[in-house]
């Protein structure tokens, strides 16, 4: 299954970075941007990064479950993820906010 479209990514090569990060440290933050500097790619439109910041809890949750990592751990470092999507996505939208407000 595709994921992002721009790059021709799909779930499956997704899922293997986030957990060959896992394997070199398990609570790392992963980002979308990570991901994909990764596999030498690059986000383009960006549309995808939501629903891979989904795949990135999804395998992180699944690879702690199966550690028996206790789950408020779980939660914390889900968030934190989320938190630094959330983060990066409001300075892209004030970066282009400024950058159209300088061209008008
Ligand atoms: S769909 Fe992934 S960068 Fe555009």
């Amino acid at each position: 299954m595709i994921v992002c479209s721009c790059n021709f990514i799909t779930l499956g090569e997704i899922e293997e970075v986030v957990a060959g990060f896992l394997d070199q440290d398990e609570w790392q933050l992963i980002t979308p941007g990570k991901v994909y500097h990764a596999m030498k790619k690059r986000g383009k439109c960006c549309g995808c990064f939501p629903n891979v910041i989904d795949i990135i809890i999804r395998v992180a949750s699944d690879y702690h479950r199966a550690k028996q990592t206790p789950e408020t751990d779980i939660i914390f470092l889900t968030e934190k993820i989320r938190k630094a999507h959330e983060d990066t996505q409001r300075m892209r939208s004030l970066a282009r906010q400024s950058k159209s407000r300088q061209a008008a």
